[in-house]
């Protein structure tokens, strides 16, 4: 008798996670550990503008470390907008990054970070475990509760000639810092905290059901839905609200650890070339399809989407968990259906086409073909 070789789960952690009102303007502790000289700020005008940025400057100049802003980030960077700021970087002789905005600004100093320690161009690094060398020191402060870019192992990239995103997935392309700040994320307007917010819960979702799913990743992702489910709509509601400002950053960091070490799902699979080809924003993206995918998915694991339902307050009922996502889109504010998006029904057999490229497919937990990803497009239509 042969006997299966034992499962063995890795749970991977390779950001230093800092959490706490106010913890921001510590940013000159990670710095110190690190010994930096020359730092570069990475953010985008909106979030100079806001104020956000002059407090932890004006921290980093106490502590004596030369540094420079780059405010040049856009939302859905490409190749050519992290070349521009790692050359940025490499002309200012910067050791290391300090990232404040949303996931785009993370992604563009995490990119930027693995080029100055690596070298060649982004493009040498799509796809999983391809950065040979760990990223420069990267402190990331994110002004979002949503994407986890800040602690997990992804970076997306957007490819805009061939109407892809790259995934670059590698614990040596994170940020070696996180500084989970609930104050940073007050004046987040309702919309982007709805989305952003969203995007937490998908996470989670994900994570919780799929196939690479155990026991550590499970309580870390059931906490995330119990916390997102209770706070979003209410930071959504009243941005000042910091008990929800707060568990939401709770659900970002405990569904970011979650699902860095398990993958997605169909969500996420169908999000991307959502971004790629129609432009849709990813937090509306997988917003949108939750509902759908999770109706989908249901049948193949009715105790987890239980549990879902439980963890969302509407009891131990994988349909009324279903329900309740939906019901979420509508308290706050997200587009229901795709077409309202500018989504048209002649891309779905290329967005398909690529959807199924996604490693994400695999581990979701129902098996899923070309006409079933066409079909879950069209629903949410
Ligand atoms: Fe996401």
């Amino acid at each position: 008798m042969t006997l299966a070789a034992p499962r063995i789960d890795v749970f991977r952690i390779p950001t230093r996670i800092m959490f706490g009102r106010g913890v921001s303007e510590r940013v000159a502790e990670p710095l110190a550990q690190v010994a930096a000289k020359r730092v570069l700020i990475v953010t985008d005008p909106g979030v100079v503008k806001a104020g956000l940025v002059a407090p932890i400057e004006q921290r980093i100049r106490e502590a004596g470390i030369a540094h420079e802003i780059y405010d040049g980030v856009v939302p859905d960077p490409v190749v050519a907008d992290v070349e521009r700021c790692f050359e940025r970087a490499r002309d200012m002789r910067a050791d290391a990054l300090v990232a404040i905005g949303g996931g785009s600004s993370i992604d563009t100093a995490k990119m930027a970070a693995v080029l100055m320690t690596n070298g060649g161009t982004v493009l040498d690094y799509v796809g999983i475990d391809k950065v040979p060398r760990p990223a420069a020191p990267v402190v990331a402060i994110p002004t979002t509760a949503g994407t986890g870019a800040e602690i997990t192992i992804n970076s997306v990239i957007a490819d805009p000639e061939q109407h892809k995103k790259l995934v670059i997935i590698s614990p040596n392309a994170t940020a070696l810092f996180a500084l989970e700040d609930p104050d940073m994320t007050r004046g987040l307007p309702p919309f982007l905290t709805a989305i952003t917010g969203m995007d937490t819960l998908v996470h989670a979702v994900e994570s919780y059901v799929n196939k690479n799913t155990y026991p550590m990743t499970r309580s870390l992702a059931i906490e995330a839905i119990r916390d997102a489910g209770w706070a979003l709509p209410r930071a959504v509601k009243d941005g000042s609200d910091l008990e929800a400002r707060e568990r939401m950053m709770r659900a970002v960091v405990s569904a970011s650890l979650a699902f860095s070490n398990t993958r997605l799902g169909n969500v996420h699979a169908m999000a991307l070339p959502l971004g790629g080809w129609c432009h849709v924003a990813h937090g509306t993206a997988v917003a949108v399809l939750l509902p759908h995918v999770m109706e989908f998915n249901r049948t193949a694991a009715p105790d987890r989407f239980a549990e879902v339902g439980e963890a969302l307050g509407v009891g131990k009922d994988p349909q009324a968990a279903v329900r309740r996502t939906h019901a979420l889109l509508e308290e706050t504010g997200i587009p229901t259906r795709l077409s309202e998006c500018g989504v048209t029904d002649d891309k779905i057999g290329a967005m398909a086409k690529d959807a199924m490229q996604s490693g994400n497919i695999a581990v979701n937990p129902r098996a899923t073909t070309l006409a079933d990803i066409e079909a879950l497009y069209r629903a949410a239509l």
